[in-house]
């Protein structure tokens, strides 16, 4: 799998070493308000489950799995619920959990979604933010890195379903994308 990275843009160090500091700020913002903490699967997983490990407030987590419509109608902002939360939000601090803004189309999505189930307030903390291809209005409460355009993988970003599991964020070599 390694031989497959071209470069490492964000090392295993550096993510834990902001994930720390994420952490501590948000221990300030959710004391005393038992926030629930949302993960957007699947590539929100692994920055979820060491970012509530730095949180050190009541909490309780869920997870929802989303996934946007064909590209004719991407632009339309309309994605598609495959798997829903078992919390209700209703009065609830929410605080969603994404792995990298694109677009920003789908949490433009579930934060309107949120909204109108009734939570109390709904903030976003994004791991990275790719602003390049913005098409809505959205920026995050809080991001770990802003990245350069290019795709990226690891630390629960894929490519086809793979690379999750690498311990950084990195760029794959164009080989692995010409199905060499
Ligand atoms: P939006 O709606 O903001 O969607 O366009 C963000 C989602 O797009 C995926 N995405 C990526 N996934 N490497 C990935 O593995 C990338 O560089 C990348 N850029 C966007 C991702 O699923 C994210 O949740
Ligand atoms: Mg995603």
């Amino acid at each position: 799998m390694l031989q497959d990275i071209r470069e490492v843009l964000i090392s295993e160090e550096e993510l834990q070493t902001k994930i720390k500091e994420l952490g501590a700020t948000l221990s300030e913002e959710y004391r005393e308000r038992n926030p629930l903490i949302i993960c957007v699967l699947k590539g929100a997983a692994l920055f979820m489950a060491d970012l509530v490990k730095k949180m050190d407030v009541h909490l309780e987590m869920d997870f929802m799995d989303v996934s946007s419509y064909g590209s004719s109608t991407k632009s339309s902002g309309e994605v598609k619920i495959i798997k829903d939360l078992n919390t209700s939000v209703e009065g609830r601090d929410v605080l969603i959990v994404e792995d990298i803004i694109d677009s920003g189309l789908t949490l433009k999505y579930l934060v309107e979604l949120l909204e109108h189930r009734k939570a109390k307030s709904v903030k976003i903390v994004t791991l990275l933010d790719k602003p390049h291809h913005r098409k809505v209005d959205l920026t995050a409460d809080i991001t770990g890195f802003t990245v350069p355009d290019e795709f990226v993988v690891g630390y629960g970003l894929d490519y086809a379903e793979k690379y999750r599991n690498l311990p950084f964020i990195g760029v794959l070599k164009p080989h692995v994308y010409e199905g060499q």
